[in-house]
């Protein structure tokens, strides 16, 4: 986990230049990403909306390491991912990467606490810490009273918060979260987004979120609009209750 931002604007922690990805089909080659460029900042939740098919869980497997490209480079954290030989990549992913999936992907058999040390145990600490880290995680997602459960005993909206404890447990620099709330009910979509905004404020993380859904939207630091291949639009969104007019006495 990185120390407290300070505010002077922090250089990308990762950028795609100029990437062009295509997936070949018998004779039929597609191209999905078309010459993309994108930065993404640490302490800040962005998003990437854009039509279904436009390329978006594509993007997020090539920016995470799980995926390379055909043109262009990816520099995470200061890596250039196309370098990087298939263990180190996996080190990569291992160390400095998290990743929440629309459909949880929890292990049935496994309480909530076992599922978040499970990744855990492939860090190379001790017992002691990844119980300790695991407990703590869950709490910041408001989890640990919930903890001996199994993903049947959870509703939705906390198994969610499961898969974020054990992608946060890992202490990542960079957070992929691909459509996390496209299962869940308006309340719940609302913990889970505002759980991944405060894990980008409070531990400097890189939030990097796919989403359709006009809630994330409206909370996203910052919002990348995606379409055919490339992007399109990039804003910003004003800080949680800034307003335009200074309210009247
Ligand atoms: N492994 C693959 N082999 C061949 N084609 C693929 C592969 N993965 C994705 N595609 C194609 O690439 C295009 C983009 O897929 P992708 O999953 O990135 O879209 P998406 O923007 O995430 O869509 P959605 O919003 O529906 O999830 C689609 O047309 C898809 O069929
Ligand atoms: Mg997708």
């Amino acid at each position: 986990m990185n120390a407290p931002m300070h505010h002077s604007p922090p250089p990308p922690t990762l950028r795609a230049e100029s990437i062009g990805k295509a997936f070949v089909s018998g004779k039929l080659r597609s191209r999905i990403l078309d010459d993309l460029s994108i930065a993404v900042e640490p302490g800040e939740l962005t998003l990437i909306a854009g039509p279904s098919g436009c390329g978006k869980s594509t993007l997020l497997a090539i920016l995470s390491g799980l995926l390379g490209v055909d043109s262009g480079r990816v520099l995470a954290l200061g890596h250039d991912l196309g370098q990087l030989d298939a263990r180190a990549l996996e080190r990569f992913r291992l160390h400095h990467t998290g990743f929440v999936f629309q459909g949880f992907n929890l292990f049935p058999a496994l309480t909530a606490r076992e599922q978040v040390e499970l990744p855990l145990h492939y860090l190379g600490l001790s017992k002691t810490q990844v119980r300790e880290r695991a407990v703590q995680s869950l709490e910041e997602v408001g989890l640990a009273p919930r903890m001996h459960l199994r993903p049947a005993e959870l509703s939705g909206g906390e198994k969610q918060r499961v898969a974020i404890a054990r992608a946060l447990a890992k202490q990542p620099d960079l957070l992929f979260a691909d459509e996390p709330t496209s299962a869940l009910d308006a309340a719940n979509g609302q913990t889970v987004i505002d759980i991944l905004h405060r894990i980008a404020r409070s531990h400097g993380t890189t939030v990097l979120c796919v989403s359709h859904d006009p809630r994330v939207i409206h909370h996203a630091d910052r919002v990348l609009r995606m379409e055919d291949g490339r992007i399109l639009d990039d804003q910003r969104n004003t800080p949680a209750g800034a307003t335009a007019e200074e309210p009247s006495p």
